[in-house]
């Protein structure tokens, strides 16, 4: 397994958010046109892939375009349930921080649904809750 900055096509991006659609609380399709998401992010995100034998496996994808704030953005994170819990996401994280630091980002921030399990995970990982918008968190770091 190895993790890299690694860009997508909006199609693998698509292909893998269907093929795990179980993955997103609530479901990615239920929030958003799913190909106009792939596409942007696809387009704009910086993209870190754990990739096993070509496949990916666990996908980070964070707007570091906004120079102005230097706030960075991760619009999208998920590890393969069955390769969850194997340090895989923290990897992706420290990546994705990496990144931004070497960038000149300042901040960087998540929005989670407020009851994911996943949460402790951020909050564990140095996000803190900033605010509550509807049914989302917005998590915040200092980079
Ligand atoms: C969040 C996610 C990416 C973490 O990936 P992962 O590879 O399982 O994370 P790691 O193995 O690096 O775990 C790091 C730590 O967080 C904890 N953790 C990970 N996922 C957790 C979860 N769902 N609930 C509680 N704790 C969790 C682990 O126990 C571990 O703790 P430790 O370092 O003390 O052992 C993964 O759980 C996931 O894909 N979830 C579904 C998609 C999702 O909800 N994404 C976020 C919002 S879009």
């Amino acid at each position: 397994m190895e993790i890299k900055e690694f860009h997508l096509y909006p199609a693998v991006i698509l292909e893998y958010f269907r093929d795990n659609s179980d993955l997103f609380k609530p479901p990615l399709e239920s929030r958003l046109v799913a190909e106009d998401y792939c596409r942007k992010i696809s387009a704009l995100a910086v993209h870190f892939c754990a990739l096993m034998d070509s496949r990916v496996i666990g996908f980070l994808a964070c707007y570091y375009n906004n120079f102005n704030t230097k706030t960075g953005f991760i619009t999208s994170f998920s590890v393969l349930s069955e390769f969850q819990s194997k340090g895989i996401g923290r990897q992706l994280l420290d990546s994705c921080l990496y990144y931004g630091r070497k960038n000149g980002f300042q901040k960087l921030e998540f929005e989670v649904f407020y009851c994911n399990p996943a949460l402790n995970f951020f909050l564990k990982s140095g996000f803190r809750a900033l605010n509550k918008k509807g049914e989302f968190i917005t998590l915040t770091m200092n980079l």
